[in-house]
């Protein structure tokens, strides 16, 4: 990535405006989240309040360190905060059950991360089937299911490749995949392009504007990229756990626009560089 993209500063934009008329599908309420680790208490956030409405696309932006995974984990019903009210689409989930959270969060989210996390023995397909299985749909569904959502990332093609037969960006389009497939109305990424070059990540930019431009669906991203943040509609900063920061981004960069300025990568080369990226989550890609 180039430097000028790593100052983690929102780009320019006006503050934002209220969305009349319609309800949030986010809401937080004064958001505390306090990791207990006996001697120490650390302070992820303290007091964070917003709203993100229907069919946003927003930028979370900030430090190392500032909360922005654990206010994404929060959002996502994938952890709790310790004090402090979130309404996902009027409900107040604060206070539900990690199987009750678990079965919100089949429903309503799809949920995108800087590693891809898939599972590194199990075909592209059978990725994005799982989702499906944990929500209980028929099996004969299933399957169809998931060849749809890998068609809309535009991996029609590779449903039988296991991960490491795949390019890092074609890895982060089957977690996409995986993310879609229970057709939820809020797609959640942490640092989605975080392990991707500069043309890939455009590429994945392009998914999420589709997504949130032709199928109506929320979007929330965290990256630390400028140029990426740009992308969105809105862009927050967050800083020592308290938001600083919320704009309308002025001059949004449309991904379908600047990919054919750029130069495009041998397939054969992505996939090398692709496989070569970190992989804490699944290191044993290449034991086949
Ligand atoms: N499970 C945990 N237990 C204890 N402390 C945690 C835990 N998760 C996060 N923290 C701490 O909470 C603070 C916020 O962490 P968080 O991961 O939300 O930051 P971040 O903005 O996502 O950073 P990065 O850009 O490095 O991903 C940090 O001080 C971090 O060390
Ligand atoms: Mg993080």
């Amino acid at each position: 990535m180039d430097q000028r993209s790593t100052t983690g500063q929102v780009p320019s934009g006006t503050k934002t405006a209220e969305t009349p008329g319609n309800a949030p599908t986010i809401r937080l309420e004064n958001i505390v989240k306090t990791y207990d680790l006996g001697e120490v208490q650390v302070h992820a956030l303290r007091g964070v309040s917003l709203e993100i409405y229907p069919g946003e696309f927003v930028a979370v932006m900030g430090a190392s360190g500032s909360g922005k995974s654990t206010l994404m984990n929060i959002i996502g019903c994938l952890d709790k905060p310790t004090r402090g009210h979130y309404f996902l689409d009027g409900k107040d989930v604060s206070g539900l059950t990690k199987r009750e959270l678990a079965k919100i969060r089949s429903q309503k989210i799809g949920f995108v991360f800087q590693q891809f996390n898939l599972l590194s023995r199990t075909s592209a397909l059978e990725n994005v089937e799982l989702p499906t299985i944990y929500a209980g749909v028929a099996i004969e569904e299933r399957e169809r299911r998931a060849r749809e959502a890998l068609q809309r990332v535009g991996l029609a093609e590779r449903e039988g490749h296991f991960p490491s037969q795949l390019s890092g960006g074609q890895q982060q389009r089957v977690a996409i995949a995986r993310a879609l497939v229970n057709n939820p109305s809020l797609l959640l990424a942490d640092e989605p392009t975080g392990n991707l070059d500069s043309r890939t990540s455009v590429e994945i930019m392009d998914i999420f504007q589709k997504l949130n431009d032709e199928h109506g669906l929320t979007v929330v991203i965290v990256t630390h990229e400028t140029d990426i943040a740009q992308y969105a509609k809105r862009a927050m900063e967050f800083r020592d756990g308290k938001m600083k920061k919320d704009v309308v981004i002025q001059n949004r960069s449309i991904a379908s626009e600047v990919l054919p300025t750029l130069p495009s990568i041998d397939e054969d080369l992505v996939g090398d560089i692709g496989v070569e990226s970190p992989q804490p989550s699944n290191g044993d890609t290449s034991a086949k």
